[in-house]
């Protein structure tokens, strides 16, 4: 039975199970995504490249279950890799050295050599990176991540462009970056940004898009380039039971088809052009399931606790992110009362707080509930904190039916880098 569940009722989210009958099978707390929706997002997002060259390129940084890249491969995505690990999966699941991107941040020679070996395009992001680079890659191609000036985000902690940030070389060092390149022999076969991550109106992400279209026509080789990536960052409607509105994708294809392709055929430019979206993918096929083991009041306030310690989901500790909340219970009478409650985890820190001051459902011990939109960024970030074991993934398929993707971390996995003692 449930309390609160119109959003995934509405979409048959847990097939042929029930919340309470995966966190019986496969314990709590538990990832479950949704095959169905994820490939409605990817053929959302692929749908829209109507310019020719145009790709939806995954960032599997959000999510980089191999079962899930699978299927966003089937749905036609290319993908990306900041990391050896990441690569190493891309790779595992099929994807092809062209199909792959690697753009990292501060990384050593032996990563971008082993990219490199693998026959994977390399984009650097400062002109130190670039000279590595092109040492190891004299006569070969690289990529270039600039810094537009624009950033955009739900956090500065996740804005990546403007002057604040970290990230992309400065387009006012075009010039010493194409001395190194001539240097090297190497070609500029690619250029990219990311502005940051989490927006829900397309402008900026134009915007910033004109400005790298600009920079490629400044590049003296601007024939050689393959590949122009104007990187991620598309929302998704956290707040779901307060009906916000979606991005819109209609109008969004239409700005971004119009302007590149009269900048294709202004420039006859021929190669690729990618967005590099990770979170509009995956975040909406994901829930993370938990349990109610305790309910108490502090002063004033309510707190519900439950196995889902930041260990499990880290964006409401690290981000103040929200993620709406489900609610099922065995045995309920069918009436409820609202009340504002903070949901916790069982993790040694005021902030592991789940989520906070919600008006709710009065919860109960023994209820299972669910954190919606946790597809994206929710797995990945996990960590065994405290020694606990990060849940198990499980994947409702397109019959209806649970097919486990990764089980639960046991003790054994926590101390198999252990040494002897
Ligand atoms: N491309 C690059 C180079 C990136 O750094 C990122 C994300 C993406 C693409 C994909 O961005 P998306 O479409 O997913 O917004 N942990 C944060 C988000 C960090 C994003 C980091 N970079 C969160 O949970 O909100």
């Amino acid at each position: 039975m449930s309390v609160r569940s119109k959003y995934t009722d509405a979409l048959n989210f847990y097939g042929k199970e029930t919340p309470q009958s995966l966190a019986e099978k496969f314990g709590s707390p538990l990832y479950v995504y949704n095959e169905a929706v994820l490939r409605e997002r990817c053929k959302d997002l692929v749908g829209l490249c109507k310019t020719k060259g145009l790709h939806i390129n995954y960032s599997a940084k959000a999510n980089a279950n191999p079962h899930l890249l699978k299927i966003i491969r089937e749905e036609g995505c290319l993908v990306d890799a900041m990391s050896p690990g990441e690569l190493y999966l891309d790779l595992k699941v099929g994807y092809k050295p062209q199909e792959i991107l690697y753009v990292c941040n501060n990384v050593s020679k032996e990563e971008m050599k082993n990219a490199l070996s693998k026959g994977v395009l390399v984009s650097v992001d400062s002109l130190m990176q670039v000279e590595q680079l092109c040492q190891l890659n004299q006569g070969g191609k690289i990529m270039v991540r600039f810094n537009p000036g624009i950033g955009a985000g739900h956090s500065t902690k996740v804005v990546t462009g403007g002057k604040e940030t970290k990230f992309g070389v400065d387009p006012e060092k075009l010039p010493q970056l194409l001395e190194i390149l001539e240097k090297y022999n190497v070609t500029l076969a690619g250029i990219n940004h990311h502005i940051g991550s989490l927006f829900m109106e397309g402008e900026q992400y134009i915007e910033a898009a004109k400005i790298l279209l600009d920079l490629a026509l400044k590049l003296p080789h601007f024939d050689q380039l393959e590949i122009i990536d104007f990187g991620g960052g598309f929302g998704i409607p956290y707040h779901k039971y307060e009906n916000q509105a979606r991005f819109d994708l209609e109008k969004f294809s239409t700005m971004l088809n119009e302007t590149l392709s009269a900048w294709a055929k202004e420039h006859n430019y021929s190669g690729k052009f990618y967005l590099e979206p990770g979170r509009y993918i995956a975040a909406e096929c994901g829930a993370i399931l938990g349990t109610v083991y305790n309910v108490k009041t502090n002063g004033t306030k309510t707190f519900v606790g439950t196995d889902l310690g930041f260990n499990t989901l880290a964006r409401p500790m690290l981000y103040d992110s929200f993620h709406d909340v489900e609610i099922y219970r065995k045995n309920f009478s069918g009436e409820s009362k609202e009340m504002e409650q903070t949901i916790v985890g069982n993790i040694c820190e005021s902030g592991d707080i789940i989520a906070k001051n919600r008006g709710l459902p009065v919860l109960e011990e023994g209820d299972i509930i669910a954190m919606l939109d946790a597809g994206a960024y929710g797995f990945s970030m996990s960590s065994n904190y405290t020694q606990r074991l990060r849940p198990a993934e499980v994947l409702i398929q397109k019959d209806g039916t649970a097919k486990c993707i990764r089980r639960r971390d046991t003790f054994e996995d926590i101390f198999a880098t252990v040494t002897e003692f």
